[in-house]
C-alpha cells in the first residue's frame, strides 16, 4: 500500500468547454502522479502534485538509450455519476511485462492501480461527457541515471498524466485509409516490438509521414523478417472479417498484445463469430478483397477503441473494403466495448473498475 503525499494546485486550470473537440493528447489535467525509483531503496515517494514541468540532467540515460515505458488506459464517468476504468489489471500486466523486458523495475500490481485510482480520482472532474469521449490516463517510467554508459539505470521516474481526450482519429468513426508499408519495418520476433515502449513508435515515424503525404491515416505492418505476413498498426491491432470469420494476427512476439483486441476476441467468442488468432499474409487479404470475401476490417486500440478501416493500400494496389463504411460486425463491438466502458452495458467479470472501490 502506497503512502501518497499530496500538494493541490492552489491555481486550476480552465477546463476544456463542452463543444471542444479535444483534439487527442493536447490537454492536460491540474495534477499528476509521480514515484521514484532507487536501486537499493526501491519505489518510494508516491506524490500526487500540480501538472508541471520536470527537471532532468542531460544525461539522464532515457535521453540516449531510450529505456522507457508507457501504457495507456481510460477512465470513464459511468450513469451513477461513478468513476470507471476500463480492465485495468490488463494494462499493468503489460506495464510489468514491458518493465522486464526493457530492465526497468516492476511496480506491485496493487500499487500501481492505487495510483492510477488516485490520481483519476483526483481529476475526477476533468472526465468529459460529450458521447466519445474520456480521460486518457498516460502511465510512463524514465531511466534518470546521470550517465553515458549503457546499462541499465539506477534510477527511475514513474509519472501519471491525464488527458480528456476526444477520437484518436480526427475523422472519428469514419473509415480510415491505412498503407501497408512495404519497405520499412517496426519490430521482429525477439526485440521489442511486443513491448510498450517509445522505441517501437520512433520506428513508425518514417513510414507514418510517407503514409501521409499520400493522404493514408496510418501504416499497417508486416512481419520483419518474410515481410508477408500482417502484423499491426502502431496506434492499434488489426482485425479482417472474411467469409464470416474474423482473424487477427496472432501474437508471435512482435506485436502489441492490445488490450482491446484482447475484449474484441472474448466478445466474438461469447456471441458465436468465429474468430482466429493466426498468421495472416498480405496475399490472402488482397485475395480476399479481390474474391469479395473480405466483409469488414477495423483496427483495436484504447486510443483508437474500434477503428472501421474502409481503404488499403498495398504496393499499386487500392482496395476499398465494405463500400468504404463502417460494417456491421464492426459497429457492434464499438457500441459494446464503449458501452461497456461507459458502464451502460454489463461486461464480462472484472471489465469495469470503480475508482472509489
Ligand atoms: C493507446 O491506444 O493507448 C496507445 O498507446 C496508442 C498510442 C499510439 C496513442
Amino acid at each position: 500500500m502506497l503512502d501518497i503525499k499530496y500538494e493541490l494546485t492552489t491555481s486550476p486550470k480552465q477546463k476544456p468547454a463542452a463543444d471542444d473537440p479535444l483534439v487527442f493528447g493536447t490537454i492536460f489535467t491540474d495534477h499528476m502522479f509521480m514515484m521514484n525509483y532507487e536501486t537499493g531503496k526501491g519505489w518510494h515517494d508516491a506524490r500526487i502534485v500540480p501538472y508541471q514541468p520536470i527537471v532532468l540532467e542531460p544525461s539522464a540515460m532515457v535521453f540516449h538509450y531510450g529505456q522507457e515505458m508507457f501504457e495507456g488506459l481510460k477512465a470513464y464517468r459511468g450513469p451513477k455519476e461513478e468513476v470507471l476504468l476500463f480492465r485495468p489489471d490488463k494494462n499493468i500486466e503489460r506495464a510489468n511485462n514491458t518493465n522486464r523486458r526493457l530492465c526497468i523495475p516492476e511496480i506491485p500490481e496493487e500499487d500501481f492501480l492505487q495510483a492510477l485510482k488516485a490520481i483519476v480520482k483526483t481529476d475526477a472532474d476533468w472526465i468529459p461527457e460529450k458521447p466519445g469521449t474520456s480521460l486518457y490516463i498516460r502511465p510512463f517510467i524514465i531511466a534518470t541515471d546521470p550517465f553515458l554508459g549503457v546499462r541499465p539505470s539506477d534510477r527511475y521516474l514513474f509519472i501519471i498524466i491525464l488527458s480528456p481526450v476526444g477520437p484518436y482519429y480526427a475523422s472519428g468513426l469514419k473509415p480510415v485509409k491505412i498503407w501497408i508499408e512495404d519497405e520499412y519495418v517496426r519490430a521482429i520476433r525477439g526485440g521489442i516490438g511486443e513491448a510498450k515502449t517509445g522505441g517501437n513508435y520512433v520506428a513508425s515515424l518514417k513510414s507514418q509521414v510517407k503514409a501521409h503525404d499520400e493522404g493514408y491515416s496510418q501504416v499497417l505492418w508486416l512481419d520483419g523478417v518474410e515481410r508477408k505476413y500482417i502484423e499491426e498498426v502502431g496506434a492499434m491491432n488489426i482485425f479482417f472479417k472474411i467469409n464470416g470469420t474474423v482473424v487477427t494476427p496472432m501474437l508471435t512476439g512482435s506485436i502489441l498484445p492490445g488490450v482491446t483486441r484482447n475484449s474484441v476476441i472474448q466478445l466474438c467468442k461469447e456471441w458465436g463469430v468465429p474468430v482466429e488468432e493466426r498468421r495472416i499474409s498480405v496475399d490472402e487479404v488482397y485475395e480476399a478483397a479481390m474474391n469479395g470475401t473480405l466483409e469488414e476490417c477495423f483496427g483495436s486500440g484504447t486510443a483508437a477503441v474500434i477503428s472501421p478501416v474502409g481503404e488499403l493500400r498495398f504496393e499499386e494496389h487500392r482496395f476499398e473494403i465494405n463500400g468504404g463504411k463502417i460494417g456491421e460486425l464492426s459497429q457492434k463491438l464499438y457500441d459494446t466495448v464503449t458501452g461497456i466502458q461507459l458502464g451502460k452495458i454489463q461486461g464480462p467479470e472484472g471489465w469495469s473498475v470503480r475508482v472509489d472501490e
